[in-house]
């Protein structure tokens, strides 16, 4: 009898624990500094847009990947041009305070390789 007291109570933290590894996704690749994190989820672009993987927007990587510079970022969030996406939908144009944009064009250039 006693047994079970025992074992219930950790049979349920076990569960608990794997549950927990399962929700954040494993593995390294590029992390969004907190500042910039920030911003992004101030202005609703982490609604569509992830650091690894595609969601309604393209990824940041592949955003980064595209090698364009600060000032042609902050051009495109604010008149997005939808042909350099194609199989996806076209994206709203954003309004960004350009303090605020510039950190974030900034931050997908540093990134690109
Ligand atoms: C409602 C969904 C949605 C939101 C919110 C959103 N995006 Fe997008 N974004 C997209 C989609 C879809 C594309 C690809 C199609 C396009 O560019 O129109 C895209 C493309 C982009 C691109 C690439 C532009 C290009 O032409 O290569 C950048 C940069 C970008 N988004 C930045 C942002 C930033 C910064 C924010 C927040 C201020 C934001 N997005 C918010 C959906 C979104």
């Amino acid at each position: 009898m006693k047994k079970y007291t025992i074992l219930l109570p950790m049979l349920a933290l076990m569960g608990a624990a794997s549950l927990s590894f399962v929700a954040p996704p494993p593995g390294g690749g590029p992390e969004i500094p907190a500042d910039i994190q920030t911003l992004l989820s101030k202005h609703g672009c982490q609604a569509c847009h992830a650091m690894d993987r595609k969601l309604v927007g393209p990824k940041w990587t592949d955003v980064a990947a595209k090698g364009y510079n600060a000032k042609r970022i902050m051009a495109l969030v604010a008149k997005p041009e939808p042909n350099n996406w194609p199989g996806y939908p076209p994206m709203a144009a954003q309004n960004v305070p350009k303090g605020e944009l510039s950190k974030i064009a900034n931050w997908l250039v540093s990134m690109k390789k």
